[in-house]
């Protein structure tokens, strides 16, 4: 080793570990699957794999947004920094928001931010709030990139379990009085990813409630907010008084197909998005115009995500039946595109499976099909329903070869 490597390691931050770091040898659940995965393809190279695993949409963005890119990708007008977003894309936010969720009188030079994506805005927000000691409330199981900034930050991470007995809802009375006090930060995510949940307007304004009793600043992830299968979409922001206590974070990402574009949208509380503006021009100079007007597009055609969302419905309501007919107890999602089910207990005569995911490597390398598991609160595994698949007879095919081969053994719940 030379001597200035031999330096650098002892000069990591005590939050990624200090002369640790890179020196962890324990192997992370993403990791684990892509080396089944891997490992299974090798084994079986004559045998599809089913990919149930992967969180992003299998389809490109629609038409109009590529040609509404590549025709403002040509402009020398766009070719600069946008800072804080152009005014167009701002405007374009606030009428989605009526529109799709019925949330009136925002002002778009207040009320909301772009990011170059929804996980570097959930990653800005503890930088605003955050002092050492501080606490984020998190949802758990969950998307953790606020828990893991307020962890860089000396604050301190509190689980909300989502258990099925709450209709994976936080139980926000379990909150002590005096972590209630210390908290500043409250992450919610609905319709939630992993457990395919929807909030409701109840839940919502228990929330606000709690947030003002408590002084606590609510971020709902709102990332699937769109993606929602029963009746109309809820934002959090439509519940009176929301505006007051927190800000909603949507993205384009899922709803559109968008993953790799990066473009997204803080919406809500006038100060809180004047802090994220804040934190964000100090470390990124905005989305690429050409992109945030083919974002425009987008938002102001939410027919695509209907069309979208038809999809998911199509294919989750298939592979609940499918699941179901073989012994698992699946609900149908609120939203998202993702399915949360219990991990069998075992094989009838045969292997025991203590966690999701000792399931889960039991469906990749003796089934090929990979899922991601959730042991945070129970043992569960999340199927996500962008598998790769061209049209509804394809899906079908799929989903019932994915239920032959769950039929091939008899599973113990
Ligand atoms: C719950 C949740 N929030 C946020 C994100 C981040 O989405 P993006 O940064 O693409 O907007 C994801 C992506 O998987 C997610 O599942």
């Amino acid at each position: 080793m030379s001597g200035s490597s031999n330096y650098i390691q002892q000069l990591f931050a005590k939050r990624l570990g200090g002369n640790k770091f890179g020196k962890d040898t324990k192997i992370y659940k993403f990791e684990k699957i892509k080396r089944a995965k891997r490992a299974a393809m090798e084994a079986n190279p004559n045998k599809e794999l089913f990919d149930l695993g992967v969180g992003e949409p299998d389809e490109m963005a629609f038409p109009g947004v590529i040609k509404t890119l590549q025709l403002e990708a040509e402009k020398p007008g766009n070719r600069g920094y946008t800072d804080n977003g152009i005014q167009e894309f701002k405007d374009a936010a606030v009428s989605y928001m009526e529109r799709v969720f019925g949330v009136k009188k925002l002002d778009p030079n207040k009320n909301v931010n772009h990011t170059i994506g929804s996980k570097p805005g959930l990653a800005m927000l503890p930088s605003i709030f955050i002092n050492p000691g501080d606490i984020t409330l998190m949802t758990v199981p969950g998307y953790p990139i606020m828990g893991t900034h307020t962890q860089y930050l000396g604050g301190e991470v509190v689980h909300l379990p989502l258990t099925k007995e709450n209709k994976f809802l936080p139980d926000l009375k379990s909150v002590s009085p005096d972590v209630a006090k210390r908290a500043k930060l409250l992450y919610i995510n609905y319709p939630n990813n992993p457990t395919g949940a929807n909030a409701t307007r109840a839940f919502y304004e228990e929330v606000v409630d709690f947030a003002k009793t408590n002084g606590v600043i609510v971020v709902q992830d709102a990332a699937y907010a769109a993606l929602t299968f029963d009746g109309k979409p809820i934002s959090f922001l439509s519940v009176p008084g929301a505006i007051d206590v927190g800000v909603e974070l949507h993205s384009l990402s899922k709803s559109y197909n968008m993953t790799g574009w990066r473009i997204a949208f803080v919406v809500g509380n006038e100060l809180v998005v004047k802090g994220v503006a804040h934190v964000k021009d100090n470390i990124d100079s905005g989305q690429f115009a050409a992109i945030q007007k083919a974002g425009v597009h987008a938002l102001e055609h939410p027919d695509i995500t209907e069309q979208i969302l038809e999809k998911y419905r199509r294919r989750l309501t298939r592979l609940v039946k499918g699941l179901n007919s073989v012994g698992f107890d699946a609900t149908m999602s609120g939203g998202s595109f993702f399915l949360y089910v219990e991990a069998p207990k075992g094989i009838k005569g045969g292997q025991r499976f203590k966690s999701g995911e000792e399931f889960s490597q039991y469906l990749i390398k003796e089934m090929m099909i990979s899922t991601v598991p959730w042991d945070d609160v129970g043992n569960f595994i999340r199927f996500s329903a962008t598998f790769a698949a061209k049209g509804p007879e394809e899906e079908n095919r799929i989903i019932c070869e994915i239920k032959n081969r769950l039929s091939s053994v008899e599973f113990e719940f």
